[in-house]
């Protein structure tokens, strides 16, 4: 997800989480804190863990026929990685030394795609893509995606507590790459000092929205909501 820049932290974890995390039963992964100051809502607070989209991509959810008839995880995953072999769409990304940049593609089914060339320091901050699913694989150099393994809520909160184990870090050399659900929330940063990367990512539905997010040891927090016109040319 190509569009908003940020010079993300590779590194947000911290130990802070409070004891009042101690919930006994394992699936609560995270909670509401606050609830919707627009709704009053605490609704969500005990969200499902266990998101099959932090799964290692080979065990990446296989959903043959989604009941959107789009594409499947599978399908996403696999335009990701031979979109990310194919020298041609490659060669058509310019590199710029001190920002990201993108081309759009055509993805399978109806979905969006991008190539995304990140450089050294680059990174999208924490996201989520508003309901949409999508995969990613790095085509040069190396992402590394910090992921949270709780599947959040996408509507009804602004802020959430996050119980501590819920982070995961990935990382995806070239020819690595990833399928993810709708409710996946993440960061992807390139930590290399000096070298570029190149990557492919797809969405599907294409992104009809992009939540942002702050993190503050185990607080994540929601920053802002962008529509498609914000994060574009
Ligand atoms: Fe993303």
């Amino acid at each position: 997800m190509p569009r908003t820049d940020s010079s993300a932290s590779a590194s947000t974890r911290t130990s802070a989480a409070s004891s009042r995390t101690s919930a006994p039963a394992p699936p609560v992964s995270a909670r509401v804190t606050r609830g919707n100051p627009a709704t009053g809502s605490r609704a969500a607070g005990n969200p499902r863990t266990g998101n099959p989209a932090d799964a290692p991509a080979a065990a990446a959810p296989v959903v043959a026929a989604p009941a959107d008839g789009g594409p499947s995880l599978a399908e996403l995953l696999d335009f990701a990685h031979r979109t990310a072999a194919d020298p041609a769409v490659l060669a058509r990304l310019p590199l710029r030394p001190e920002e990201r940049t993108w081309i759009a593609l055509e993805g399978p089914g109806g979905s969006e795609a991008w190539v995304i060339g990140w450089p050294p320091g680059s990174g999208t901050g924490w996201h989520d893509h508003g309901g949409s699913r999508g995969a990613f694989a790095t085509a040069a150099g190396r992402l590394t995606e910090q992921s949270l393994a709780a599947e959040l809520p996408t509507e009804g909160w602004r802020t959430l507590e996050l119980m501590e184990g819920v982070d995961r870090e990935r990382d995806l050399p070239a020819g690595r790459g990833r399928a993810f659900g709708p409710h996946h929330v993440h960061q992807v940063v390139n930590t290399s000092p000096e070298g570029h990367a190149v990557s492919v990512h797809v969405y599907h539905p294409p992104l009809p929205l992009l939540r942002r997010y702050s993190r503050d040891g185990q607080v994540l927090r929601l920053e802002a909501v962008e529509e498609p016109g914000e994060w574009t040319r």
